[in-house]
């Protein structure tokens, strides 16, 4: 795939005659960030990118934070894309997409040390690693759980934080580190947490599984968009995406070491996601790692932001391909342009005066070899922007998201609920799992099976 392009639009050439723009795959893996006020396209302009890269079959990640990534599964009938494209959409915390069961990373022997640190955050105690008796205590009980070959849940954890399986800690004896008073409130924290009503549909639903959601049928292209569109608050918008991205980390780290375009991670609107110093929200580590290290592997990450003052002065650095829209105020422009001069050689001020001027869908693309000012091409899917609950369910119910067949969703759920049933053997629990059995009765017998 050496060779293989993403169009990104056109321009005029001095003779007034429309040029291709596009970026070859391999520039990709060393990042693109794209700056714009809104309505300047940058959504239009990552929709057209995901099409190209469905196109060319390279599995794509995307994080949605405003809720116009599922505008992607509104594919005209019999277009190459549709018939090409793989795609689900995962709603944690929701079920009008796939419901995800946020803590199936806890498991994870790569990622205790940040998955502790999120667990911490959320019980409002210490959460670093180096000072935190909680972290120390909760990631002994996840390493023992793992170690006896034990099944490592939240539920298991809270259970072992109330009446732990070992007496030290370390070299020293559990009670005097870490009393048994401690661990009791501790424990009632994250009870309080579990016990919630809304937390049930937080641990319910499809593991974050990279390897698992990038296998589609031969011939197909994945697309997974993680959407957090729905939960409006801050905290659990920042603490979802965290969970994804750790786990794009740890895929990441397991992906042989290539030189063109693998796979590809967007996050459209990255609004609190990888802050300036010194806030430092769980999601900015993994983002950083992966906007660091991800070339190597052959994964392309790709920012997106609104507004270039909310944005890691350093990440965004390392980002070799700037497509920046029109931006009004000169604080956003001086920022991207510094930004961009750090990593390339360009001219300062011809570009701010270049960007304050661009319009609507109009482009300044800066590569280490060159810019140029561009309009995006059309996208394929139907931009009708943000789409509600239900018009999502409705969607990719019946519409092309049918990738997985009702059947495979069916034996999906009752997995699940059949794992909730054995953690917890209430009548709900009970009922739900006869609830899907029956579904799957049905099905087969509308199947004819
Ligand atoms: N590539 C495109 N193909 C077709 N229509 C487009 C394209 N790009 C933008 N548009 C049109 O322009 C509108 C605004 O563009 P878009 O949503 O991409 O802006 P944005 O920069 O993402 O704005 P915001 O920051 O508010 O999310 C779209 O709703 C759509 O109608
Ligand atoms: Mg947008």
């Amino acid at each position: 795939m050496n060779n293989a392009t993403i169009l990104l639009g056109s321009r005029r050439d001095k003779d007034g005659i429309e040029q291709p723009v596009s970026l070859k795959t391999s520039a990709l893996t060393t990042h693109a960030a794209i700056f714009g006020a809104t309505g300047s396209g940058k959504t239009g302009l990552i929709i057209g990118m995901i099409e190209d890269m469905v196109r060319l079959g390279v599995p794509v990640a995307a994080i949605d934070i405003k809720g116009d990534l599922a505008n992607l599964a509104l594919q005209p009938s019999g277009s190459d894309v549709r018939d090409k494209m793989a795609i689900r959409f995962l709603t944690p915390g929701a079920d009008h997409g796939e419901a995800v069961n946020i803590f199936s990373g806890i498991a994870n022997p790569d990622r205790i040390t940040s998955t502790v640190s999120t667990l911490c955050k959320m019980l409002g105690v210490e959460s670093d690693p180096l000072r935190s008796k909680p972290h120390s205590f909760i990631s002994t009980i996840i390493q023992w759980r793992l170690r006896a070959n034990k099944p490592v849940t939240i539920i298991d954890i809270m259970q072992d934080i109330a009446d732990p399986p070992f007496e030290y800690l370390g070299v020293l004896p559990l009670e005097d580190v870490f009393p048994a008073a401690s661990r009791g409130k501790l424990a009632a924290k994250l009870n309080n947490i579990v016990a919630a009503p809304s937390f049930q549909s937080w641990r319910e639903g499809i593991d974050i599984n990279i390897d698992k959601l990038f296998s589609a049928k031969p011939g197909k292209t994945p697309v997974v968009i993680f959407s957090v569109a729905h939960l409006v608050d801050d905290a659990e918008r920042i603490f979802a995406i965290s969970m994804f991205l750790e786990e794009m980390v740890s895929w990441m780290r397991k992906q042989p070491g290539v030189n063109d375009l693998k796979s590809c991670l967007l996050l459209d609107e990255m609004y609190g996601v990888m802050p300036p110093h010194p806030a430092n929200p769980p999601t900015k580590k993994p983002l950083l790692t992966m906007l660091k290290q991800a070339r190597a592997h052959g994964l392309g990450v790709v920012i997106c932001s609104q507004n270039p003052m909310d944005v890691d002065y350093k990440g965004m650095s390392n980002a070799q391909t700037w497509l920046v829209g029109r931006l009004q105020t000169e604080r956003d422009r001086d920022r991207v342009v510094a930004g961009i001069c750090s990593a390339t050689t360009q001219e300062e001020r011809t570009m701010g005066s270049s960007i304050s001027r661009l319009q609507p869908r109009q482009f300044l693309v800066v590569r280490p070899t060159g810019t140029a000012i561009f309009n995006t091409k059309d996208c394929q899917a139907s931009l009708q922007g943000p789409m509600s609950p239900n018009e999502i369910r409705e969607l990719f119910q019946t519409g092309i998201a049918e990738e997985l067949g009702t059947m495979d969703k069916l034996a999906l759920l009752l997995d699940n609920c059949r794992a909730a049933f054995e953690a917890n053997q209430t009548d709900a629990n009970w009922k739900a799992l006869e609830e899907v059995q029956v579904a799957i009765d049905a099905e087969a017998g509308r199947r004819g099976h």
